[in-house]
């Protein structure tokens, strides 16, 4: 472990470095084997740039199982810890809308939109979604305080109606065609760059503490245990 995780993203607004878009290729000039061993005595993993971020869908992911189980119990009439969604909702801004959306925004989208990409159309789609999602993310964390759980389903419904699909098109779509637009050194770049704006936007690895935090907020909703999900006859 490289630094306390504990209650490192809720509650923060944390914003990820640069706006511009880094000259990759000039950063993968640089690179050269003395640092790739330094980082590998260092025990650091090497994670790709897809990989990165795909990771990064699956803590989403974990959200939005939980925002599902918050509908469930309002719709069902069941109590549930308000404070859990609000955490939740803090996961989302801090680790998601500031971090991962911005690295999108800031590296990935103005790859495609600067060479005239034919996905530019869905990049444009794609940044629209990202605000709308900041909108919602306010919605649900004000009215999980306010107690308006009607206000708050309707959120929530809104929030993962809108991601499922957004992260499945950029996971099966936009990210496999990355490869297409960068070069392979422009890429691994990408990847080194990544991880160095996570250590300096959370002090560490973000990732291993949102992975932490979402499955203590699993726990606290009674949906950690996986086998929870099997149904009981097929
Ligand atoms: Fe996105
Ligand atoms: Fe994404």
């Amino acid at each position: 472990m490289k630094t306390s995780r504990r209650d490192f993203l809720i509650g923060t607004s944390t914003v990820a470095g640069s706006t511009l878009v880094v000259p990759f290729s000039a950063l993968a000039a640089q690179k050269t084997p003395r640092k790739a061993a330094k980082k590998k005595a260092e025990g650091e993993e090497d994670v790709s740039t897809n990989e990165d971020l795909m990771r990064e869908h699956g803590v989403l992911n974990r959200v939005l199982l939980i925002y599902d189980e918050a509908m469930r119990r309002i719709q069902a009439n069941e109590k549930f810890d308000p404070a859990v969604l609000t955490k939740a909702a803090g996961i989302i801004k801090s680790f998601i809308e500031d971090y991962h959306e911005k690295l999108e925004e800031d590296h990935i989208f103005p790859r495609f939109e600067q060479s005239g990409s034919k996905l530019t159309e869905l990049t444009v789609n794609l940044r629209a979604q990202h605000a709308v999602g900041r909108k919602l993310t306010e919605k649900i964390a004000a009215t999980a305080k306010s107690g308006d759980t009607k206000a708050l389903n309707s959120a929530l419904a809104a929030f993962n109606r809108m991601y499922r699909p957004h992260e499945a098109r950029e996971d099966t779509v936009l990210f496999p065609a990355l490869h297409s637009v960068v070069s392979k050194h422009e890429y691994d770049a990408m990847g080194e760059e990544f991880e160095r704006i996570e250590r300096k936007t959370f002090g560490g690895d973000g990732f291993d503490m949102a992975v932490d935090q979402v499955t203590e907020l699993e726990k606290q909703f009674d949906i950690y245990d996986i086998s929870k999900f099997t149904p009981d006859a097929v």
